[in-house]
């Protein structure tokens, strides 16, 4: 058994929650949230800070607001816990920088929760390109475009930046497509925030062009009910309404991947011939059950970190330029 805390019972706390709750080998060693009937609710042994938690564990999960990841995972560590952060790994490079460091001093693990990668949908797509099935890629067009209900901004801390759709939304995509193409060495885009006016980037679109030579145009909004968006068409977020509609489509220089229904376009050597069709299976897995078997088999030493927090400092380094690039007229970052 793997004995695992949770610091916060929000939105993604609560699926972390009952995931632990549920799975046969790990257990819940106690929930840490400031707010009473929040912890009260945890069906765990229930502690307002993780200075009072009066009992062992193996590691932590924090689903923390973004603010308070760093000092949550600094304090995690010095008391020897292996740390499974949110995303973004901090809200600053300096305070991601903060916690690299201590992870290496104290020789304990620090896992970031970009959990797309466990995804069925992502590794079959991963695996694809690395095949190269239908050559290298070359240009890439991806969608999110959702609309969050109002009450979604009525917490107080996800009024400004941290609560966005670059830092809280595209951060997944960023991570992703660093995962398929490479580093990326160039940002540019446009934003705005005509519909809500609120102090944030709401909408608009990014490019970026990739180590690899891939260039990638992500067009956003957090204020438009559209079928297209990465939970949207997986239906990987209970919160997130199915739709099964593709929201990338990869072009490569044999053919095209269309994502997430993996449907692979391959066999024309121009425009003159019409491509085939084929469809892909993938297997059915939960996404965080997946990372938190991972963080438990880094825990016992038996895997190394699929994403450190080196490795999710250089994806928020690029959502940042992100949102400095699309950042509205009038909205500082
Ligand atoms: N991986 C994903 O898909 C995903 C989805 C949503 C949110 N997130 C990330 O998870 C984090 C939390 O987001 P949310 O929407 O669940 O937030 P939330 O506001 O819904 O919940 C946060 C919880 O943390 C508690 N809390 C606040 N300070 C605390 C502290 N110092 N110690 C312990 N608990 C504390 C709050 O009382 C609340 O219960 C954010 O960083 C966000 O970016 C990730």
């Amino acid at each position: 058994m793997t004995r695992l805390l949770l610091a916060g019972t929000g939105l993604i706390g609560h699926r972390h929650l009952d995931h632990i709750l549920e799975h046969p080998e790990l257990e819940l060693a106690g929930v840490i949230d400031p707010v009473p009937e929040n912890r009260a609710a945890a069906r765990a042994p229930g502690f307002e800070t993780l200075a009072d938690v009066d009992r062992p564990a193996d590691g932590i999960v924090i689903a923390t607001p973004t603010g308070t990841h760093a000092p949550l995972t600094l304090a995690a560590l010095q008391r020897g816990l292996h740390v499974l952060v949110e995303k973004p790994v901090a809200d600053t490079l300096e305070n991601a920088d903060a916690m690299i460091a201590a992870g290496r001093d104290c020789g304990r693990h620090v896992l970031v929760g970009h959990h797309r990668r466990y995804h069925p949908c992502v590794t079959t797509l991963k695996q694809l390109l690395d095949q190269g099935r239908v050559g290298r890629p070359v240009a890439v067009s991806l969608l999110w475009l959702m609309r969050k209900p109002d009450e979604y901004f009525d917490i107080a801390w996800r009024a400004g930046m941290n609560g966005g759709p670059v830092r809280q939304n595209l951060i997944h995509d960023v991570d992703m497509l660093r995962w398929l193409f490479g580093e990326v060495v160039e940002v540019t885009g446009l934003g705005s925030n005509a519909v809500r006016g609120a102090a944030r980037t709401e909408s608009g679109t990014a490019v970026l062009r990739f180590d690899s030579g891939v260039i990638v145009s992500i067009t956003f909004a957090d204020s438009t009910p559209t079928p297209w968006g990465f939970e949207a068409g997986s239906g990987e977020n209970p919160h997130i309404a199915w739709t099964g509609q593709d929201c990338m489509r990869i072009a490569c220089t044999e053919g095209a991947i269309e994502f997430p229904s993996l449907r692979v376009w391959s066999g024309a050597n121009s425009w003159a011939e019409r491509p085939d069709l084929s469809e892909t299976e993938v297997a059915e897995t939960v996404p965080l059950v997946r990372q938190l078997e991972h963080f438990a088999d880094v825990i016992a030493g038996r895997a190394d970190p699929v994403i450190t927090a080196r490795d999710a400092r250089e994806t928020l380094a690029v959502t940042l330029e992100i949102e400095r690039a699309t950042l509205p007229a009038g909205v500082s970052q």
